[in-house]
């Protein structure tokens, strides 16, 4: 029997990657080229899946171009705004994430750029880095205290939650804006906001845990920021695309925010060189499920996606 052809765009843990080859005709990408939309269209012809990341962008056009036997989109990713969803249903096409696996280690990049923001980590590092460092007194480099403080969390999902419950570990009093409000079970005491307006004025620390949909585009805008507390503090380890970066940039500059902590960027990979440029941002490169145990498990969850399509059950994480 002829096994079913999965494309696998990205380079993946080597663990996956065996799994990948041991059950199926695995096309892998050594080399960890990213695809043109030429190509990528090119090398899922001869696919009866594929399991790209969020660097493969399957718009509309993509969609349309992909053939028959395509039966799933088994994204190696929470985030589907990569993905066309609508195009896919309408075409047969099984989408599926990875919800659960990754939230532990998101969080812990959201409490470091917390931490690394308010703290003025960037700053202190690349002055000891660069030999600058001349000069000490209880007056120098005085950062937030976030112990004790107020974090306001947009988008209470799993990764949310996870989030609030590290940031009780540093006292922190937790109040949240979502869609809907939690059960008081998930909830833990945080208070919830029906509007992101009404949350922002509480959040001594604002971070950002929600996805990308055409209603939370551009939500971080001059008004929002506006609404924030002086010297607040801003995470975002969810997507660029959630933020006016121009807007951001005015608010680190002239007020209310006295820094900002950002693992994702309206441009990636690149970032934005002009928020590059201010020392009260601590800046990481879309890192936030970057851990060895996260991206095996993410591998494993996809091909679990996967082993369900061929096997003839619905995928645990469909999407779409
Ligand atoms: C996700 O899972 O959405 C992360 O941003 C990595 O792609």
């Amino acid at each position: 029997m002829t096994r079913p052809v999965v494309l696998i765009t990205r380079r993946l843990s080597d663990a996956v990657q065996e799994r990948a080859a041991r059950d199926y005709e695995a096309v892998l990408n050594p080399e960890d080229r990213v695809f043109t939309k030429v190509e990528l269209i090119a090398k899922c012809q001869d696919a009866d899946a594929v399991l790209p990341c969020h660097s493969e962008i399957f718009d509309t056009e993509v969609i349309a171009a992909l053939p028959d036997r395509l039966r799933i989109i088994a994204n190696h990713s929470v985030g589907v705004d990569h993905v066309d969803l609508a195009a896919a249903k309408a075409r047969g096409i099984i989408v599926t994430n990875t919800p659960d696996v990754l939230s532990d280690a998101t969080a812990e990049i959201a409490i470091l750029l917390m931490l690394g923001a308010a703290r003025r980590a960037s700053e202190g590092d690349r002055m000891v880095r660069e030999g600058r460092w001349d000069f000490w007194s209880p007056a120098f480099m005085v950062g937030r205290q976030v112990t004790g403080k107020r974090i306001g969390i947009v988008g209470m999902g799993r990764v949310g939650q996870v989030m609030a419950a590290r940031a009780r570990g540093f006292g922190m009093e937790v109040h949240y804006h979502n869609r809907r409000q939690l059960a008081p079970e998930l909830e833990k005491g945080a208070i919830y906001h029906e509007t992101l307006e009404s949350l922002l004025p509480v959040s001594d620390v604002l971070s950002l845990h929600c996805p990308t949909t055409p209603e939370t585009t551009g939500m971080m805008d001059a008004a929002a920021f506006a609404r924030m507390p002086e010297g607040s503090v801003f995470v975002n380890t969810a997507r660029g695309a959630l933020v006016d970066e121009g807007s951001l940039i005015d608010a680190l500059k002239d007020g209310p925010l006295f820094a900002a902590g950002l693992d994702v960027f309206r441009d990636e990979p690149g970032g934005n060189p002009e928020l590059a440029r201010l020392e009260n941002v601590f800046l990481l490169p879309h890192i936030g499920s970057a851990t060895t145990d996260t991206r095996d498990a993410m591998g494993f969850r996809a091909l679990d996606n996967i082993d369900a399509v061929f096997a003839g059950r619905e995928p645990g994480d469909r999407v779409a």
